[in-house]
Parts: C-alpha cells; sequence; structure tokens
C-alpha cells in the first residue's frame, strides 16, 4: 500500500506518494535528490542518517515517511544560510572534526540538536548525547571540539 505525505524539508513544501515501508532516510535520499543523509547501517545503529524532525533529532533510517504528515525536517543540506555555514558547520572545519567524511552529516545534524536543547554542559554530557553517532576513523575528541566551539 502507498500513502500520500505532505511535509516541509529545508523550508521546502513537498507532497509526495510513498510505499508505506519508505523510511525517511530512502525518502530523502531517493524520492528527493538530498544525500547529504548517509546510509550507514540502515538499523538505527550508527548515526550517520540523524536529521531533525520537528527540532528533534531522529534516526532518519527508523522513521517511517507516513508517520510524518506535517512535519517540518531538516538535513544538514539545510543548515547553511545562503554563502554562510551553521556556527557548527564551521566549527567542525575548524577543528578539523572528520576525516573520511561520511558520518560528518549525521555527526553534526545530532550535534545541532545537542546544542539546541542544551546539552553541553560538559565534555560527558556531549559525549553522551553523540554517543549514537558512529565515527569508524575516531574523530571522537575533534567533534566533541567542534561541538563546544559552536555552543560558545
Ligand atoms: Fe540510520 Fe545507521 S543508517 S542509524
Amino acid at each position: 500500500p502507498t500513502s500520500a505525505v505532505s511535509l516541509t524539508v529545508n523550508g521546502r513544501r513537498h507532497t509526495v506518494t510513498v510505499d508505506n515501508r519508505t523510511s525517511l532516510l530512502d525518502l530523502l535520499r531517493e524520492h528527493l535528490g538530498l544525500t547529504g543523509s548517509k546510509k550507514g547501517c540502515n538499523a538505527g545503529a550508527c548515526g550517520a542518517c540523524s536529521v531533525l524532525v520537528d527540532g528533534r533529532r531522529v534516526n532518519s533510517c527508523l522513521t517511517l515517511t507516513v508517520r510524518l504528515d506535517g512535519a517540518e525536517v531538516t538535513t544538514i543540506e539545510g543548515l547553511a544560510r545562503g554563502d554562510e555555514l551553521h556556527p557548527l558547520q564551521q566549527a567542525f572545519i575548524d577543528q578539523d572534526a572528520f576525516q573520511c567524511g561520511y558520518c560528518t552529516p549525521g555527526q553534526i545534524m545530532s550535534g545541532v540538536a545537542c546544542i539546541q536543547e542544551g546539552h553541553t554542559g560538559s565534555e560527558e554530557e556531549i559525549r553522551e548525547w553523540m554517543s549514537g553517532n558512529i565515527c569508524r576513523c575516531g574523530c571522537y575528541v575533534k567533534i566533541v571540539r567542534a561541538v563546544e566551539q559552536a555552543a560558545g
């Protein structure tokens, strides 16, 4: 079965008809051409697919599109304002907080939620919040520094 869903992605309204099993990650990547969100495990274990839904961080691989009628989704593509990077994007560059870059969009979206929800009180708190985002290159120290920088 299929369903029609209207949702806003990075400020743009979309009405799509999708198979009821379509994940938000597949909607973004396959239907809307937004390939910034990555498919690592496709099972909720790596965080590479992290996006914001109505301001809350979710694993988009575990989120069904049919549940998102009326929702506002923000992906890595929606963070910059024209040529101006989001402060956390800039902080990742300043702190050299990536190596291969595959996990970076998910790390940044998770970090944005960490800052917005006020979980930056200590390094431990940031690490705990970010613990669902796996980095195979082991850039964790620099990622925490980047979140600290952007949190001010
Ligand atoms: Fe969604 Fe790994 S791809 S958590």
